[in-house]
């Protein structure tokens, strides 16, 4: 390829690559000493939907229960991250909307939380594609969400969605749910005992997805499907095996509205994510 190629292909890749975080929110690039940040615009802007780039054809071999779950077939590339096989059996895709209305059904008249269930208005179970390949877990219901009876519809939620345009994913194939189902009042954290106690609602609507890939929102959703007591900054950045799926952690959309300074960390964490899926960023 001669050098006048080169240049142009690598202009492109830019031009594509600016257009990416441009979606995602990014106005500004300084260049420095290297050690460069990019600025964040936390205001709401509309998203334009973004069409799903080509997708090579699938070849990759699917478990039999799988092909028969999987309807939006985003190829998936060989594992490049150790993949503990533990889900239990498969719900059949047919079956995943029903199934997921059982739960939702039993979450509806929980009672654990004796605070939580006094002061909300409406549980949030959660929202999106029942086979999709890719579920978010957040935090808890914030006002905005009990509200609406859905997940991150709130600033968070928002920001959330230009996450998710930026990494050419639509909102309604993949499944967003959280870690607690009632809002914590005064939108604090959920105790330990609200978690122990609302986790297995989740833990069934995973089994029931039983996602490929998924991205915990925030050191809460983290800390509990890990187990551990690691730094959010330590555990991103990474695959984790969780059942059959790889987990990755990024930072709370929320977190980002008030720390611009995270927001290229979630972006390595997306670009990371999606690569591992099998799509395609740069056109
Ligand atoms: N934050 C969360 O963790 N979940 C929501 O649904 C909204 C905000
Ligand atoms: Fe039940 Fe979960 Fe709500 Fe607690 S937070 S009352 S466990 S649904």
């Amino acid at each position: 390829m001669d050098t006048q190629q080169e240049e142009i292909d690598l202009q492109k890749l830019l031009r594509q690559q600016l257009h990416s975080l441009g979606q995602f929110g990014v106005r500004e690039i300084p260049v420095g000493n290297g050690d460069f940040e990019f600025q964040f615009e936390a205001e709401e802007a509309s998203i334009e939907p973004i069409e799903r780039s080509k997708v090579p054809p699938n070849n990759s071999p699917q478990p039999a229960a799988k092909t028969v779950a999987k309807a939006t077939a985003i190829p998936a590339p060989a594992a490049t991250t150790p993949l503990s096989d533990n889900w239990g059996p498969a719900t059949v895709h047919d079956e995943r909307p029903s199934a997921l209305e059982i739960i939702n059904a039993e979450v509806r008249g929980c009672t654990k939380c004796e605070e939580l269930c006094a002061k909300r208005i409406q549980t949030v179970f959660g929202v999106g594609d029942p086979s999709a390949r890719l579920v978010f877990v957040g935090e808890g219901p914030g006002a905005d969400e009990d509200r609406m009876g859905e997940p991150f519809v709130g600033k968070a939620g928002k920001l959330l969605n230009k996450i998710l345009a930026a990494s050419k994913l639509k909102r309604e194939e993949v499944y967003i749910l959280n870690t607690v189902k009632c809002r914590p009042p005064r939108n604090r954290n959920p105790t330990e005992s609200e978690i122990r106690d609302c986790w297995d609602y989740a833990d069934r609507q995973l089994e029931v997805i039983q996602p490929e890939f998924i991205c915990c929102l925030g050191s809460v959703a983290a800390k509990t499907m890990l187990q551990t007591t690691q730094s959010l900054g330590r555990l991103r950045g990474k695959f984790h095996p969780w059942k059959g799926a790889r987990l990755i952690v990024t930072y709370h959309p929320a977190y980002l509205l008030r720390n611009e300074g995270a927001k290229r960390h979630v972006w390595e964490d997306m670009q990371l994510l999606v690569k591992e899926m099998g799509i395609d960023l740069s056109n």
